[in-house]
């Protein structure tokens, strides 16, 4: 007999706020995900607008993407945002060092990043050049972008086509300053933290949300060096202002470690055990870097911001393996899920995440095959979580033991579940890391009457099952009736390796 996990929720106790920037996404100039995937020029027979896909965008409308972050990644700190303006065949070539060491025409840049922003109906996220760039270079990028009225960078703006200013909150304070962004010391880069942050001004109504490259994986040194040095800034006009509003953390999936990332289409057993495993170790570092952040933040006004977490595999046969293009399967989906309930459980600390990377880079949410376009299974996790966006997150006590699994020396819960609530509705994200059992989940949810609206379920006979641009729908959400309602119950059949969602519509009556 399968045992019974007993959740429980209470429906009208409120938790922080699911930030939809958690959904956030994250386009570099690496392999196929501008040129080809984003972008394909406005000669290219693939339907564009402005030489951007429409046939992307139209995707990624479907998921609602709160906000992207550009252009890089280690791009960034090569990247000189004057190269990227003006006439196209007039922009300076340059050689993409980082990724594939191929030519970079610099045909996407500042503009183009911008509309396809306004395309999407997402937040811009620029990540500035600290490594290789000045302070100047960074400043003028912030007022060309954002100041209205006359200045010389108004002016160029201008003369390239652009009259309004465009609004922009996010602004990365370079990325991976303790490796490709620089190879810093903490405490070095803690000071061109809060010189580069001073100078990125916020011109005219625009507020900038400057973020701090912030640690590789556990090195909660480094967040520690950044909290310490963050300081207020008393500005002689009356106002106090930090000299960056957030730090970020990185840290991918793999199957043991860099070094050995193992493939996306083909692993056994204990390799996706191993997986999941690593890819659950995202709470720990949440927690710790939180506990550092609390110390010198109690009240939680500096933001935490994973702006690159995924899975990260041996790229596909054939492929140029600078260009990170990867296969993404049922386990990428599941990892996916994983880490949206860890980050909505930590949404008091985590105010956004950025997923590496959107479009045919690392695990996508979409690939594309010339004029095809595939979505992966991760894509649709992020469809079905929609709901989160911006609601009020419900705490889940697992009432039962969880069930738990030894894996390589590290404890894996093989049930993982979260939910929210927003405008009269609840939604509930189950997810079963178990590769051979259904679990049997039964949801307590008190406080409010509930009926159940919906339910979605991803799932596929075999965890390395994937979309191809032959076989589109292999892996794809379907109705999911396997579940019971009964006064304040919700007993739940999650069959082995699947994701479901659950829909409830809350009244605002108590249940007695
Ligand atoms: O996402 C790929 C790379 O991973 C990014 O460029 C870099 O920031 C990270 O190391």
């Amino acid at each position: 007999m399968t045992a019974v996990t007993r959740a429980i929720i209470n429906l009208d106790v409120k938790g922080p706020v699911i930030s939809r920037h958690i959904y956030g996404h994250f386009a570099e100039h690496l392999g196929r995900c501008i040129y080809g995937g984003f972008y394909v020029g406005e000669d290219s027979e693939i339907p564009n607008d402005q030489g951007i896909r429409l046939d992307v965008v139209e995707a990624l409308r479907g998921l609602n993407i709160p906000n992207l972050r550009w252009p890089g990644g280690c791009f960034a700190d090569e990247y000189h945002w004057r190269d990227g303006i003006g006439p196209k065949a007039e922009r300076p070539r340059m050689i993409n060092t980082h990724w594939g060491d191929v030519e970079e025409n610099n045909h996407f840049g500042t503009h183009e990043f911008l509309h396809l922003c306004e395309l999407l109906g997402a937040e811009p996220y620029i990540s500035g050049n600290v490594g290789s760039g000045t302070v100047q270079e960074m400043s003028q990028w912030v007022e060309y972008i954002t100041r209205d009225g006359d200045s010389p960078m108004v002016a160029l703006r201008k003369q390239n086509g652009r009259e309004e200013p465009w609004t922009i909150q996010y602004w990365g304070i370079g990325n991976e300053t303790w490796g490709c962004g620089g190879n810093m010391r903490p405490e070095y880069y803690a000071d061109l933290a809060r010189q580069f942050g001073t100078y990125c001004r916020d011109h005219g109504e625009n507020r900038l949300y400057r973020i701090a490259s912030g640690a590789n994986v556990d090195d909660y040194a480094w967040t520690e060096a950044l909290m310490k040095t963050k300081g207020d800034l008393g500005c002689g006009c009356g106002r106090r202002r930090n000299f960056f509003q957030a730090v970020s953390l990185h840290y991918y999936t793999y199957e043991h470690h860099h070094f050995k990332k193992g493939k996306a289409t083909e692993f056994d057993l204990d390799a996706y055990y191993l997986t999941m495993a690593n890819a659950q170790r995202m709470d720990e570092l949440i927690t710790r870097h939180s506990n550092v952040m609390d110390c010198y933040d109690p009240d939680k006004k500096t933001g935490l911001v994973v702006d690159e977490w995924g899975t990260w595999w041996d790229v596909e046969p054939g492929t140029n393996p600078g260009f990170l293009y990867q296969q993404n399967t049922l386990r990428d989906a599941l990892v996916a899920s994983l880490h949206f309930d860890i980050f909505h459980r930590h949404a008091d600390r985590v105010v956004m995440a950025n997923i590496a990377q959107t479009v045919n880079v690392l695990q996508a949410m979409i690939l594309t095959d010339g004029d095809k376009l595939i979505l992966t299974p991760t894509y649709h996790v992020f469809e079905m979580n929609k709901g989160h966006h911006d609601a009020v997150s419900l705490p889940v006590h697992v009432a039962s033991p969880n069930a738990i699994r030894e894996v390589d020396g590290k404890t894996l819960t093989t049930l993982s579940v979260s939910a929210s609530t927003k405008d009269g509705q609840a939604l509930i994200s189950l997810t079963n890391l178990d590769a051979e059992a259904t679990q049997s989940v039964e949801l307590d949810l008190r406080g409010l009457e509930f009926t159940v609206a919906g339910a979605r379920i991803l799932t596929s006979p075999a965890l390395h099952d994937h979309n191809t641009a032959e076989h589109l729908d292999v892996v794809a959400p379907q109705p999911f009736q396997s579940y019971e309602h009964s006064g304040h119950r919700l007993r739940v059949e999650l069959p082995a390796h699947s994701f479901a969602t659950v829909q409830l519509d809350v009244t605002a009556e108590a249940t007695s």
